[in-house]
């Protein structure tokens, strides 16, 4: 092997091969590859030292050294596809799922009491044949009192008990607008409930002035009084999932004649405990309001009183959550605070 100028071809040959060796990243390759190919690297001084040689031996050195330095290249490409390699295969490692390992849990969210007790009861009415008509908040008076003979002394009407604005229109106070909406839309047959916010100027511990109602209507030929019985005590027990002792007692709404209110046991002490916190000993909960549609008040929805009657009612959907769910605090529905949500937990201990 030709000396070229202090550098020797097999030296240069044996550093790369020993640099080679002991490189372990793309990187430290690079350095090697300018440290022997790049332009100042040691290939170059082996190639501009050639000149300096003497005539005879500058044509073999050149050759040499050629070829040094395409088994440099051919080596240094080949060690970065390995290397590259090797990293692709970390990564793909490192980001590999483990499909075995357990989940992490997830916070859940969830409906609103209310809103998945409106859910039910809806879903249960489906299953009767009804359809779920929704009607606007912001109400007239025609629709809220008028149509549903509210006479104009009814003390609802009174602005002590309705919101209302300066164009004389109000916020609805309860969903039996939605009635008369509902049969001047669609006429009779008819069979629909009706869930949705109503506004009352109430306000204390067990009122809030925004509550949630479901109105019911069934209108048809000669429906009688007892498939508004049937109808409302079976809707109970498919609610609260189990067949439940009710009673039904005469009451007075415009709107109905006859008129009755719906109670149904205790769902908390089923009449057995006389301190019960729900029912206050009574053994019944007061839940919905009913009766046989009154004639005027189909005639308003254009429909023939004397061909068509039913029955319609209406429930508390607040209370009813609170019943089924056993939440003890009507404003705990409405209050966004949950410190104090969790500090209606008897005994919660704060951490
Ligand atoms: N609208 C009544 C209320 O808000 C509830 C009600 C009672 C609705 C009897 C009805 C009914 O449809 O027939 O208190």
């Amino acid at each position: 092997m030709p000396e070229v100028n202090d550098l020797n071809i097999s030296a240069v040959k044996q550093s790369f091969d020993t640099a080679l060796r002991a490189v372990s990243n793309l990187d430290e390759l690079d350095e090697i590859r300018v440290r022997f190919a790049g332009k100042k690297g040691d290939l170059t001084l082996l190639l501009r030292s050639l000149g300096k040689l003497p005539p005879e031996q500058r044509k073999q050195a050149g050759q040499e050294v050629n070829k040094l330095r395409d088994e440099i290249e051919n080596r240094l490409n080949e060690a970065a596809t390995r290397l590259r390699d090797a990293e692709n295969e970390k990564q793909e490692i490192a980001s590999r799922i483990d499909v075995t390992l357990p989940e992490r849990g997830r916070t859940a969210g969830a409906f609103h009491p209310v809103m998945q007790t409106m859910h039910e009861i809806a879903n249960i009415m489906q299953g009767l044949g009804y359809s779920v008509a929704t009607g606007p908040e912001k109400e007239e008076e025609f629709y809220n009192f008028e149509c549903l003979n509210v006479p104009p002394w009814h003390p609802a009407r009174d602005m002590q008990d309705t919101f209302y604005f300066p164009d004389g229109t109000l916020l609805r106070t309860h969903t039996s607008p939605v009635q008369i909406r509902a049969m001047l839309q669609y006429g009779a047959p008819l069979r629909i409930v009706c869930p949705g916010k109503v506004y009352r100027r109430d306000n204390d511990t067990t009122h809030s002035p925004m509550f949630n109602q479901m109105e019911g209507l069934l209108v048809d030929k000669n429906v009688p009084f007892s498939v508004m019985k049937g109808t409302m005590s079976e809707m109970m027990n498919a609610f609260f999932g189990r067949s439940l002792k009710y009673r039904f007692r005469a009451s007075y709404f415009p709107f109905t004649e006859p008129s009755m209110e719906l109670d149904i046991e205790c769902v908390e002490c089923s009449g057995h405990d006389e301190h019960c916190r729900v029912c206050h000993g009574t053994g019944w909960l007061e839940v919905a309001g009913m009766g046989m549609v009154h004639p005027n008040v189909i005639r308003a929805g254009k429909i023939d009183p004397d061909v068509y009657n039913g029955f319609a009612f209406g429930i508390g959907l607040d209370r009813m959550a609170m019943l089924k769910y056993g939440i003890s605090d009507l404003r705990l529905l409405f209050d966004g605070n949950v410190s104090y949500f969790m500090s209606s937990f008897e005994g919660a201990k704060s951490c």
